[in-house]
């Protein structure tokens, strides 16, 4: 081909392509030109449009996130029952202190450059911190109550054919209205889709794989439709883009069109090969097309099995998983990408396989990382059904919203092939009654009406009532959470043949924080209001990662677990629910920062099968303890090892099966401190010296230390670098206890945007430029700017050498 027809047919394609967009439907993400006023009367902004005073934001937003914490916010006299209280007493920090409640307004104009009487008009909310009232033109077009679902409104009725239109959204936040940090605002994705009036539905595609060999795959695809005389075409493409598998079709049964399309040698998508297909339906009238979509999806088989358990695409395996609230630490619950892509790269190399959203719907971003990066996903619900577990829960809409909502979070999400269970509900109060076992039967049988094809389970923690009522055992999957000595009892009597650990562990831990003496302990708590490193402080109805490790080790009919918590999250302070200051949790394998605590190493010496882990705690700076027990823990995946202090031989453990804690890991109790070297030797089991860590006593703090986990950043506005900002002394080790106040900035084309130093108790505010470091660590996000260019991030520190990262955006 010449250059010239090259050229011509370069500039066909554009121009068809566009043309292509520009007509048959339009997504518009509203991320800027945000006006926003935090008031107390929806009344007061309605009618006022003089908004030049207001704050301008970009959305998603969390208004909250800023602070400052309070001790006085959403103070709760309360006796927290889930937790066996009986006595009501005061409880700060339970949902991280920090300023959610109230009333708030945002508002933004928008245009619609294509519009005309032929085009429907969608407004789609991906979640809106609470309570949402949408106005556009001045005209009420709906509302929403619960915060964590998506939700759309058709305003096509609504919107003026040209020129500018007016979104106005009331938000309003009640005290007493959760269990931890619920975040406030526009903090998820706005979006508006002009489409024709024949066209695709709002979460009209679903898409499943009934049939599955290894040289073909029935991929089944229900579209829902509006509009007469249509026709489809759908065109399935693999990972690389081409094309694999076409079909039309003009057969309509009421408003749904059903493609059954073969795939030849399918790629199966897994946690270890997230392959990924691509669907692209189009809607024509004649020849003249209408509307086109695409929908991401994967190719897997599900079974749930009596005695034989879980198994994905025909091998049986078990969830490695993870519980997570949907704060992201020191950017709260705006929803941000690369946040959410470091804390599932963290979690990978964990070996973690599972996500569990507790206790609501998961953000569309966090799923399509999950479909992608490879991990399966337990997608809830609810926290509260009917029966209250605080003052204003959702308990206040659950008989008039519970189904639209489930029906909701089913529709925008069946598509993710990372989904393989769905939850109806948490520990809900509802376990006691018989009211609650149909409303178990009613919630799991919506979820069925809406998704065929994938089983319901609920977070039980009142066992013995739902073995006595048939609670536990209408459902799908049996979840329990904690109650390790009742798996057993469960297994025997429910009927489904297994037991999904649907919450596990909650053991407290603060991130180089170790207590002496090392001694299990339940609901321990000392006057600095931290907890133990040396992973042996649990709640009074929780439990010790070990405990979980020996079910999930010796009965195969345990399916899996999910820890609380892969991260620690803003709220639920506990032990400290009753103490000043503390506003975030201890339960996170990882801190409020994203830093591993020890913790994470017990659990990636189990779960991450690929890598050796071989971990030695506590650190090694104990100045005051010369000549005192200071035990040694290692962490590792290797059967055995020696420790040396200082070249002297502590002797080589083994683990055995004298306790839980002695199965998992490698304790040696009496070692007495002495500055200097610790270092431990693993052997393989043929008794080979295989590996050898070591950690040195360090001497005073010298420098500051810069690592980010990405040097390359987007040039849009939202990405982020995480830097780990360390102090290290003149050798370069870490100095573990240093606890210096820094400075931050950054300059060229990027921003300061938050620091977060993994201390419970901390008061700092995550947006300001200054932060002390706690157990010689925190972590600083920098942001790009929509401008590509260089951008640096300087580190200072009374006494400290400074410290500069360069970075840049494309
Ligand atoms: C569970 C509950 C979680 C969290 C956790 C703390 O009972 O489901 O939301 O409160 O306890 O251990």
């Amino acid at each position: 081909m010449n250059i010239m027809k090259y050229t011509l047919l370069i500039l066909t394609i554009l121009l068809v392509s566009s043309g292509i967009h520009a007509q048959e439907r339009v997504v518009t993400e509203l991320t800027n030109g945000w006006k926003f006023s935090k008031g107390t009367n929806e009344k007061a902004f309605e009618n006022d449009f003089n908004d030049s005073k207001w704050q301008n934001v970009t959305v998603p937003h969390d208004w909250a996130i800023y602070g400052p914490f309070d001790k006085e916010i959403d103070k709760q006299i309360a006796a927290i029952e889930q937790n066996g209280e009986k006595v009501a007493t005061e409880k700060t920090g339970r949902t991280g202190a920090l300023p959610y409640i109230g009333e708030a307004w945002y508002r933004n104009q928008f245009s619609l450059p294509n519009f005309d009487k032929n085009k429907k008009v969608i407004l789609l909310f991906e979640g809106a911190m609470s309570e949402p009232k949408v106005f556009v033109n001045g005209q009420k077009v709906g509302e929403w109550n619960y915060g964590y679902n998506y939700f759309y409104f058709d305003i096509t009725d609504y919107v003026a054919a040209n020129g500018k239109n007016s979104l106005a959204v009331h938000l309003s936040n009640l005290g007493l209205s959760s269990r931890w940090y619920p975040g406030a605002g526009l903090y998820r994705k706005v979006k508006i889709i002009v489409k024709n009036k024949e066209s695709i539905d709002q979460w009209g595609t679903f898409i499943t794989t009934p049939f599955i060999s290894p040289d073909l795959a029935k991929v089944t695809i229900k579209t829902k439709v509006s509009g007469e005389n249509l026709r489809i075409i759908t065109k399935i493409k693999d990972a690389k883009g081409i094309e694999v598998a076409t079909n039309e079709n003009s057969t309509i049964f009421g408003n749904e069109f059903e493609q059954n399309i073969a795939v030849k040698n399918p790629h199966l998508w897994s946690p270890e090969n997230p392959y990924l297909y691509t669907a692209t339906s189009q809607i024509y009238v004649g020849d003249v097309l209408k509307d086109e979509t695409t929908t991401r999806f994967g190719i897997r088989s599900i079974k749930y099995e009596a005695n034989k358990g879980f198994s994905l695409n025909g091998e049986v395996r078990k969830f490695k998983g993870v519980c997570l609230h949907h704060d992201l630490g020191p950017i709260g619950t705006a929803i941000n990408k690369a946040a959410l892509r470091r804390q599932l790269t963290i979690l990978k190399d964990m070996g973690c396989n599972a996500i569990r959203s507790s206790h609501n719907m998961p953000s569309l971003e966090q799923l399509e990382l999950c479909d992608e990066m490879g991990f399966m996903f337990l997608a809830e619900s609810f926290d509260e059904w009917a029966k209250p577990k605080v003052k204003n829960g959702y308990h206040r809409f659950f008989d008039t919203d519970a189904e639209k909502d489930i029906v909701n979070l089913v529709q925008a999400t069946r598509n993710h092939p990372s989904i393989v269970m769905w939850s109806s509900g948490n520990e809900v109060p509802d376990q006691h009654g018989a009211e609650g076992v149909k409303r178990a039967k009613w919630l799991q049988d919506i979820f069925h009406r809406e998704d065929p094809t994938r089983p319901v389970t609920v977070g039980m923690d009142q066992v013995k009532a739902t073995l006595a009522s048939g609670f536990g055992a209408l459902l799908d999957i049996p979840g329990l959470n904690y109650r390790v000595h009742l798996y057993e009892e469960a297994f025997g009597k429910f009927p489904q043949g297994f037991i999904l650990g649907s919450e596990t562990a909650s053991t407290v831990s603060s991130r180089g924080i170790y207590k002496f003496p090392v001694v299990k302990a339940q609901s321990k708590q000392y006057d600095d209001f931290q907890t133990s490193s040396y992973d042996l402080e649990y709640c009074s109805w929780s439990n010790l990662p070990d405990d979980d490790f020996v079910l999930q080790d010796d009965k195969p009919w345990v399916i899996g677990e999910f820890v609380w918590t892969g991260f620690d999250y803003l709220g639920e302070p506990t032990p400290y629910d009753e103490k000043w200051p503390s506003r975030s949790s201890y339960f996170g394998i990882s801190d409020l920062a994203g830093l591993p605590k020890d913790r994470f190493y017990l659990y990636r010496s189990r779960w991450n099968t690929n890598d050796k882990t071989l971990h030695i705690l506590p650190h090694w700076n104990w100045e005051g303890r010369e000549g005192q027990t200071t035990p040694v823990f290692v962490y590792t995946n290797y059967e055995s090892a020696e420790l040396f202090v200082n070249g002297k031989s502590m002797g080589i453990q083994r683990k055995n099966n004298a306790t839980p804690q002695n199965r998992y890991r490698l304790m040696w109790m009496d070692v007495k401190y002495e500055p200097g070297t610790i270092k431990v030797v693993a052997f393989d089991t043929q008794g080979n010296r295989v590996a050898e860590e070591e950690i040195h006593t360090a001497e005073k703090p010298y420098q500051i230390k810069l690592e980010a986990d990405r040097t390359n950043l987007e040039a849009n506005g939202e990405d982020l670098a995480f830097v780990t900002v360390s102090v290290v002394d003149k050798k370069g080790n870490p100095c573990p206890t240093a606890t210096q106040q820094l400075n931050f900035s950054v300059t060229g084309k990027g921003t300061y945007r938050a620091a977060c130093n993994g201390d419970a108790t901390s008061l700092e505010q995550f947006h300001l430029p200054t932060m002390k470091l706690f157990s010689g660590k925190l972590v600083v996000l920098v942001q790009s700017t929509s401008e590509a260019g260089e951008i640096e991030l300087k580190v200072t520190g009374i006494g400290l050498k400074t410290a500069k990262i360069p970075l840049k955006s494309n």
